[in-house]
C-alpha cells in the first residue's frame, strides 16, 4: 500500500474519547507551545513541587548542552511519592505486580514509599552517595522500581542494564559505568525457566574489581553463589536495624537536588561497538515525562495502566515506574513471557485487573496475532479504554488487528515515537485526533519535527527523508555520560542547531509522519534496540571467526531480524554446525535478543577503499534491490 492509500484510512476518535480527554485541543496546545515555548513548559512545570523556584526555564547560552529549568531545586522522588503521602492518595494502589507464576504483590503509595526508604538506607549504609553510579540488573520484580527509586531519593545515578542481557553487555556497562555498588536477583522467571542473573553478574564481575558491594533479591530462590564480604541478601540488608529508622529520621530524606542533576543513565546502542550511556535529569525529565503520559494516555485517577514494557529500557523508566507515579497513577506488572502458559496470558489479565490503558510494542502484537482471535475473544477486555505501541513502526495490518479484536474498535491507538535520547513521546498521536494506521501521527505540542534531505532541507510532502528535531524539549538527553564529544558528534553534527534522529520518515500533506525507520548502524529487534558492533565484535570474540558484519532484515513477528555474514580463519571449515554454535555464542555474550537468526558463511564483505564494512549494500543484495551508490565500494 503506498502512503497517499494509507493517508485515506482514517479513524476518528468517538464523542466519549473526545469528552473525558485531558487535552480537547491539538492545534490549540500546540500553538501555545509554538507561541511560547518557555511558557508552555513552564505551565507544566507548575504541576510539579519544587523546592525552590528556576530562574531560567530553557537555558541555551552553551548548545548543545541545553539546560532547563536552572536554578530550581526538586527531586523526581519527591513528585513520585512524597507528596502524595500527605493526600488521599497514601492508600491508594502504586504498583500491583503479578509475577510469571502467578504470585500477586501489590504497593499503596504509603507501602512503596516505605520499602524505597528503607532500601535508600540500605544503599547509604554502603557508602553510596550523590552523584555514585549503582548498575541495577534484575528481572521484573517490583524490587527494580524500588532499587531506582532508592537511588534518585538519595541522588545517585542509576544505571539499568536489562534483565535479557548477557554476560559481555553488562560488564561493558559496568566497567563504563564505575559502579561500585550493583544489585541484581538470583534469577527471574521466564517462560517457565530461571534465567540465570546472579550467575551472570559473577561471570561480568570477574573482570570488574572495582565493585565492592553486590545486592541480590531473592526472587526464585534456587541454589547461587555468594561471595562473602562482596554479596548480600536483599532481605537480610533490609532486616537491619540501621533501616528501621522512625519516619521523619535524616536518614529517610529526600535528597534537594538541582534540576540538572543526573538521575540516571541508560546505556543504548550507537554506531560502535561501545553502547553509549545516555544521561537524563531530574528537573525537566519530571516535567517532560509527567505532561506527555498525562496529555497522550489521558490517565485519570481510577485507572489502571499497564505498560508491558521491561523497566530495563527507556520505555519501562519513563512509562512504567516515572511517569505513572508522578501523576499518582496505578501501575500494572507483569513478570514474564506474553504467552506463558498459554497465548491468553495477557488478555487475562487485563480482565483480571480492569485494566484501562494498555500499552506494548508492535512485535507483542504481531507475535500474539498469530495465535488468533480465539485467545483474547475469550475475556472481557471491555475495561480497556486506550492503547498504545511503541518501539518500531507498526504494521496497518497489526493495527488493525490491535483495534479490532482487542480495543473492539471503541479504543483509539497513540503510537508514539520516542527514543531513549528523547526520554518523552515526541511524535504522538492524542486521544482527540484522527488517526492513520501505521502513522505516529504529528508533533508533541512543543516539539517542531521535520524530514529534510542530506542538505538539512525540508523534503515535499510524501518523500522520504532524515527525521530531524527543531528545538529543544526538557526530557531531552543532557549528554552522553563522560563523552561530551559523542553527544555533539552524533546527534547536533549532521545538521547545524537541529537534532538528527537517525530514523527516515515521511511526512504527508495532512502533516502527519509516517516513520520508515534506523539509518545508522542500529538493528530494531522486536523493538529493542542493538548495535550492529556488538553484534559483530561478539562474533569475532569466537576463535573461529575472522570478520563478521551483521544487518537487519524484515521479519514478520520480530521486525527486523539479524542476519550476520561470517569470514572464518584460515583452516576453518563452514558447517551448520558451526553457525548453530556461532549463533548461541552471541546469545552468551550479549543475550538472546541479539542471537543472530542467519549466519552465512562468506569468502569476503564489501568494504570501502578505507575497509568500512558497506552495510547497506550487504542488505541490498539479500533483498534483491539495487545497490545504490557503489563508488567506493572495493570488494
Ligand atoms: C524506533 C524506544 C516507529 C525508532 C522508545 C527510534 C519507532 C528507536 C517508534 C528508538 C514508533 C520508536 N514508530 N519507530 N512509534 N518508537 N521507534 O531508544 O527507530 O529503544 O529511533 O526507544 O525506535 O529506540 P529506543
Amino acid at each position: 500500500m503506498n502512503n497517499e492509500q494509507e493517508s485515506q484510512e482514517i479513524y476518528r476518535p468517538s464523542a466519549e474519547v473526545i469528552a473525558q480527554a485531558n487535552v480537547k485541543s491539538y492545534e490549540e496546545m500546540a500553538r501555545w507551545a509554538e507561541r511560547d515555548l518557555e511558557g508552555f513548559w513552564a505551565a507544566q512545570a507548575e504541576q510539579f513541587t519544587w523546592f525552590q523556584r528556576w530562574n531560567k526555564v530553557l537555558d541555551d547560552s552553551n548548545k548543545p548542552f541545553y539546560r532547563w529549568f536552572t536554578g530550581a531545586k526538586t527531586n523526581i522522588v519527591y513528585n513520585c511519592l512524597d507528596r502524595h503521602l500527605t493526600t488521599w492518595r497514601r492508600n491508594k494502589l502504586a504498583l500491583i505486580w503479578e509475577g510469571e507464576n502467578g504470585d500477586l504483590r501489590t504497593f499503596s503509595y504509603h507501602a512503596l514509599h516505605r520499602e524505597v526508604c528503607r532500601f535508600a538506607n540500605v544503599l547509604r549504609s554502603m557508602g553510596v552517595r550523590k552523584g555514585d553510579r549503582v548498575t541495577i540488573y534484575m528481572g521484573r520484580v517490583p524490587e527494580l522500581p524500588i532499587a531506582m527509586l532508592a537511588c534518585a531519593k538519595i541522588g545517585a545515578i542509576h544505571s539499568v542494564v536489562y534483565g535479557g542481557f548477557s554476560v559481555e553487555a553488562l560488564h561493558g556497562r559496568i566497567e563504563d559505568s564505575q559502579s561500585n555498588v550493583c544489585i541484581t536477583c538470583d534469577g527471574s522467571f521466564m517462560n517457565g525457566k530461571i534465567v540465570e542473573l546472579k550467575r551472570i553478574m559473577d561471570e561480568a564481575l570477574k573482570r570488574s574489581p572495582t565493585v565492592e558491594h553486590v545486592i541480590v533479591f531473592k526472587r526464585t530462590g534456587h541454589d547461587v553463589p555468594m561471595e562473602q564480604g562482596r554479596d548480600y541478601w536483599w532481605h537480610e540488608l533490609m532486616a537491619l536495624p540501621i533501616t528501621r529508622a522512625a519516619p521523619g529520621s535524616n536518614r529517610n530524606d529526600t535528597e534537594i537536588l538541582d534540576a540538572e542533576d543526573p538521575l540516571f543513565m541508560l546505556y543504548t546502542s550507537g554506531t560502535t561497538g561501545k553502547p553509549k550511556a545516555i544521561l537524563h535529569t531530574h528537573g525537566g525529565y519530571t516535567v517532560g515525562v509527567g505532561t506527555t503520559l498525562r496529555a497522550v494516555f489521558d490517565l485519570k485517577e481510577e485507572d489502571r495502566w499497564w505498560c508491558a514494557a521491561d523497566p530495563g529500557w527507556i520505555t519501562g523508566h519513563s512509562y512504567i515506574v516515572y511517569g505513572p507515579l508522578l501523576l499518582g497513577a496505578t501501575s500494572f506488572m507483569y513478570e514474564g513471557a506474553p504467552t506463558y502458559p498459554y497465548p491468553n496470558r495477557w488478555w487475562s489479565m487485563v480482565e483480571k485487573y480492569g485494566i484501562n490503558v494498555l500499552y506494548c510494542a508492535p512485535t507483542a502484537i504481531r507475535g500474539l496475532m498469530r495465535f488468533g482471535e480465539a485467545w483474547p475473544n475469550r475475556h472481557d477486555l471491555s475495561s480497556l479504554r486506550l492503547l498504545g505501541t511503541v518501539g518500531e513502526p507498526i504494521n496497518p495490518e497489526a493495527w488493525r488487528w490491535y483495534y479490532r479484536v482487542i480495543g473492539r474498535e471503541r479504543c483509539p491507538i497513540m503510537d508514539t515515537w520516542w527514543q531513549t535520547e528523547t526520554g518523552m513521546f515526541m511524535i504522538t498521536p492524542l486521544p482527540v485526533m484522527d488517526l492513520k494506521p501505521g502513522s505516529a501521527t504529528r508533533p508533541f505540542p512543543g516539539v517542531q519535527a521535520d524530514v529534510v534531505d542530506e542538505q538539512g532541507q525540508p523534503v515535499a510532502p510524501g518523500e522520504e527523508g532524515y527525521l530531524v528535531l527543531k528545538t529543544p524539549w526538557p526530557a531531552m538527553l543532557r549528554t552522553i555520560y563522560r563523552d561530551p564529544d559523542r553527544y555533539v558528534q552524533q546527534y547536533w553534527s549532521k545538521y547545524p542547531g537541529m537534532y538528527f534522529t537517525g530514523d527516515s520518515a515521511r511526512k504527508d500533506k495532512d502533516g502527519y509522519f509516517w516513520i520508515i525507520g534506523r539509518v545508522d548502524d542500529v538493528i530494531k529487534v522486536s523493538g529493542y534496540r542493538l548495535g550492529t558492533a556488538e553484534i559483530e565484535s561478539a562474533l569475532v570474540s569466537h576463535p573461529a571467526v575472522a570478520e563478521a558484519a551483521a544487518i537487519g532484515l524484515p521479519h514478520e513477528v520480530k521486525g527486523n531480524a539479524i542476519h550476520a555474514y561470517v569470514i572464518l580463519k584460515a583452516g576453518q571449515e563452514p558447517s551448520d554446525a558451526l553457525a548453530e554454535t556461532l549463533k548461541a555464542h552471541v546469545g552468551h555474550e550479549l543475550g538472546p535478543i541479539a542471537r543472530p537468526e542467519k549466519i552465512t558463511f562468506v569468502p569476503q564483505l564489501p568494504k570501502t577503499r578505507s575497509g568500512k564494512i558497506m552495510r547497506r549494500v550487504l542488505r541490498a543484495r539479500a533483498l534483491g534491490l539495487p545497490e545504490g551508490d557503489v563508488t567506493t565500494l572495493e570488494e
